[in-house]
């Protein structure tokens, strides 16, 4: 059984979760505007990934006998200035969830609830992992985004990305 402080959290990350899933799908409605297909799959997926997320949280929650509250998920951006700003945007909400995630852990351990840390884990991981890939990409856009033929592989590059359904 989960405490009432880590199921609030939890059910504050399913909903940040969520948020991230528009937030992606709005950068890849940007880069589907602009003709970047590849981007906007990337995008795409990233979004799709995130909700998974969020399922994995909602099924533990559940699994614990904790539950679930679902939050109204704020409209994400309508807009963005070019593609660096989406992927220094992408980046710094990567950042922002790792936070978020680190908050919960502390407060499971805080809880002697070894349960949630455990669960927790791979979402750690799964945070070092995407602040990793976010940052490679920005420090490529920069390099490829005033360059036609270098955006257009690079384009190619995101768009080979699939969904992993075996997370
Ligand atoms: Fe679910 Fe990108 O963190």
């Amino acid at each position: 059984m989960v405490s009432k402080n880590v199921e609030t959290l939890i059910n504050k990350q399913i909903a940040g979760e969520q948020y991230a899933a528009q937030y992606y799908l709005a950068m890849s409605a940007w880069f589907e505007a602009q003709d970047l297909e590849g981007l906007a799959n990337y995008f795409r997926v990233q979004s799709k990934e995130e909700l998974m997320h969020a399922d994995k949280m909602f099924d533990y929650l559940n699994d614990v006998g904790g539950k679930v509250i679902l939050e109204a998920i704020p409209a994400p951006p309508g807009d963005f200035a070019d593609a660096l700003e989406i992927f220094e945007k992408a980046l710094a909400h990567e950042k922002e969830v790792t936070q978020n995630i680190f908050n919960i852990v502390k407060v499971a351990t805080e809880e002697n609830d070894f349960a949630t840390t455990s669960f927790l884990q791979w979402f750690v991981n799964e945070q070092v992992e995407e602040e990793a890939t976010a940052s490679q990409h920005v420090s490529k856009i920069k390099m490829v985004k005033d360059n036609p033929s270098a955006l257009y592989l690079f384009d190619q590059e995101l768009g080979k990305r699939v969904l992993n359904t075996a997370q």
